[in-house]
């Protein structure tokens, strides 16, 4: 595939088109996906058609010899040596894969079902309803679209997502959609003593203070997205979600049992197999920043599947505001042996050069960390 001035695009075989305006037409129909699902596409539109995937390249699954390391959170407030193991476990997945499971983690099953049924009310809820919450105005504190970077990456992905800014909490909780909005206020509670919790640990496998990550603002902000993946047609064209790294700190994902969601570990697509009650936790770019390359901001991505829709939910863990402090690595981390790799920068700078940058570097394979090394 060719972009050329006129925006349109040699596909393969020859044939051109216009790739603007057919993102726009989906753009335009502010129903998403599940709006193509639902009228009965039988076909991949091409916008989402990804040349560049090819189904069984890397694949790690059936005989796959790795999993991703599950870390049981019990008891770990009152047995200080235990607290010391699940510190070393911590430390190492944060290493070795930027990705974990916690189980135990203190968030009632029933919290985890109801938000995710949450998130399927709110995609399957009257269209003209959920049509009103249609947006890219990143001022908002809802919004429904299909592909935040839409316009921006090289290949659209079969995805719908409920985005929310839940921390600082909006000034008016009306603004969160109806369907769901006392399940998100209780769940966004409930992640939060996760995410200090996974902070303090974090810290602690730094060998720093348990507070030293929550005092450096890394949990100032709480970003609530939540997908939804409807049952594919053409699951071999076309990913739920491009390979990516998470921007900020850390996330929190919580999905279903249908599974999908892969990670790239010793260049192998490894699944994250659904474990049922669990929360998975991985590290993002600002990590990995301020840790000076310990821990790892790792690719990811989800496959499409001709089964679902599959539902999952990520908080992404960031500074508060837009005009936030600096980040660089951190003071007590660096020594002779061990000086600094990236040169200081706001989360929002970082996020510029991630997303903005005439190529966007979160999309054509090497890690926007690049341009912050010294
Ligand atoms: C993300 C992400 C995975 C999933 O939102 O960044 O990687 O399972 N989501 O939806
Ligand atoms: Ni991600």
């Amino acid at each position: 595939m060719e972009i050329t001035n006129s925006s349109k695009i040699q596909a393969e075989g020859g044939s051109t088109y216009d790739r603007i305006s057919e993102l726009k037409a989906f753009d335009d129909s502010k129903t998403g996906v599940k709006g193509l699902v639902d009228s009965g596409a039988a076909k991949v539109p091409r916008i989402f058609i990804d040349e560049q995937y090819e189904p069984g390249d890397k694949s790690g699954s059936g005989g796959c010899k790795f999993t991703i390391p599950i870390i049981d959170f019990q008891g770990i407030d009152k047995d200080p040596s235990l607290r010391c193991e699940i510190v070393g476990k911590v430390g190492n997945a944060c290493e070795k894969w930027g990705f974990l499971q916690v189980i135990n983690h203190g968030i009632p099953l029933n919290i985890l079902e109801e938000m995710i049924d949450g998130i399927r009310r709110f995609h399957e809820q009257d269209t003209e309803v959920k049509k009103e919450l249609y947006s890219r105005d990143e001022t908002r504190a809802a919004v429904y679209h299909s592909n935040f970077d839409l316009y921006r990456a090289p290949v659209a992905n079969w995805r719908d997502t409920l985005s929310c800014r839940m921390v600082p909490l909006p000034a008016n909780s009306d603004e969160l959609p109806t369907v769901c909005r006392d399940i998100l206020i209780d769940y966004c509670d409930e992640i939060r003593k996760v995410g200090v919790t996974v902070f303090g640990l974090i810290s602690e496998a730094l060998g720093l203070n348990s507070n030293h990550l929550k005092e450096m603002g890394c949990a100032g902000g709480l970003n609530f997205v939540g997908h939804y993946y409807p049952a594919c047609p053409e699951p071999e064209l076309t990913l739920g979600l491009s390979k990516h790294t998470d921007s900020a700190f850390i996330t929190v994902l919580l999905q279903d049992q249908t599974g999908g969601l892969q990670v790239l570990h010793q260049d192998q697509w490894v699944d994250v197999n659904p474990v049922p009650g669990a929360l998975i936790v991985n590290i993002g770019d600002m990590l990995q920043l301020i840790s000076n390359d310990k821990f790892k901001s790792v690719y990811h991505r989800v496959l499409a599947k001709n089964v679902g829709p599959r539902i999952s939910v990520a908080c992404v863990f960031r500074a508060q505001g837009k005009h936030s402090r600096l980040y660089g690595p951190i003071k007590e981390l660096l020594s002779e042996e061990n000086p600094p790799v990236y040169r200081e920068t706001t989360e929002n700078d970082y996020l510029k050069i991630k997303f903005m940058h005439p190529k966007p570097e979160g999309f054509n394979g090497t890690s926007a960390l690049e341009h912050f090394k010294l």
